[in-house]
């Protein structure tokens, strides 16, 4: 039994641009999150508040957030690692941020420069901060099919890293297939495991389609009862520390998929479109959605 409706967290301004080489100029990121804004989105991940000097590409993070034109209907969440980042986040007037941890030990050295244990208490800190101001926090979950350094990751190790993101106070939990390595029977195996410690209803999926395998296992995801699909627009993305990382699955498809279903998603497939023909002309590359090409007037 597949779900009604699913909502989908547009991730593309964030993880898909995250990794370009070329800086993106801020007015083109801008224009892109206004374009996503006018789809039916609810969701759109803009931007991360994370270090310069790691992510030199997410630098212009406050300029986007106040350059964006945001409307009421829309959430605007972006990445904040510490309580450093969050306080900027807030002080750009962000009114929802996600905190990213790892299922892996390595990848969590590697990504935030730190330990599974002391990314959770740094992301106490921010949970307790973001109360106070009533702002919802996302969780994230990285690793969650396997890593680019340790290679297997089980699933118990993603149920405890996800079940602790739920305790601290994340309203939802994001499972991130980084590299994309999951098929349809890890994706199983690991949200049943998660499924036993952290409600369905708060569980969303992030893919990677590295592998070719993303929409299975968004598939197989759906199945089994989770309803919040992460993707991003033309399948930008990857993760600066994740080599070897392409794009996330693309909105377009996913959306094609699930209305061929009759899932509801709110979201007008031919407006994300557009705005993926946009970011493609802009950054000079061709589209990773297949549905794009598929429709491609020129
Ligand atoms: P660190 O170097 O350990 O930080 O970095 P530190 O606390 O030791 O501070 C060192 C310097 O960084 C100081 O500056 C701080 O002010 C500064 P200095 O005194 O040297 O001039 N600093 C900051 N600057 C700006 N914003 C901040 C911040 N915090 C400290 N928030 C840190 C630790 C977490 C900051 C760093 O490792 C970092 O920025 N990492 C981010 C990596 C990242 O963005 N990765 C991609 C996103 S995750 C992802 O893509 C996966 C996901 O899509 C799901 C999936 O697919 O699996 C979400
Ligand atoms: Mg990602």
């Amino acid at each position: 039994k597949f779900p009604e409706s699913v909502k989908i967290v547009e991730v593309g301004p964030r993880d898909g641009l995250q990794n370009e080489e070329k800086i993106v100029p801020t007015g083109v990121k801008i224009q892109l999150i206004n374009m996503l804004s006018q789809t039916g989105l609810a969701v759109i991940e803009a931007t991360s508040f994370v270090s310069s000097k790691w992510v030199p590409q997410m630098a212009d993070h406050t300029a986007v957030l106040r350059g964006i034109n945001l409307l009421p209907h829309v959430r605007y969440p972006v990445l904040t690692p510490n309580i450093q980042g969050f306080h900027a986040a807030v002080e750009a007037g962000a009114t929802e941020v996600a905190v990213f941890g790892s299922a892996s030990e390595t990848f969590s050295q590697k990504n935030i420069n730190c330990s599974i244990e002391e990314s959770l208490q740094r992301f106490e800190k921010v949970i307790s901060s973001a109360k106070e101001a009533h702002i919802p926090v996302r969780g994230y979950v990285s690793c969650a099919l396997g890593c680019p350094y340790e290679g297997l990751i089980t699933p118990a190790q993603v149920t405890e890293v996800a079940k602790r993101l739920y305790e601290l106070g994340c309203y939802e939990v994001s499972l991130g297939d980084t590299i994309g390595v999951g098929t349809p029977g890890s994706m199983a195996k690991m949200l049943n495991s998660v499924m036993t410690e952290v409600p369905c209803h708060s569980l969303a999926v992030h893919c990677h389609d590295t592998y070719g395998q993303a929409l299975a296992n968004i598939l197989t995801a759906l199945q089994m009862g989770i309803s919040v699909v992460d993707s991003s627009v033309a399948g930008l993305g990857g993760c600066p520390y994740a080599k070897g990382a392409s794009g996330n699955v693309s909105t377009e498809d996913v959306l094609y998929m699930l209305h061929g279903m009759g899932i509801e998603t709110g979201v007008d497939l031919s407006k994300v479109i557009d705005a993926g023909e946009f970011i493609c002309k802009a950054l000079n590359r061709t589209t990773n959605s297949k549905v794009a090409q598929a429709t491609s007037k020129s």
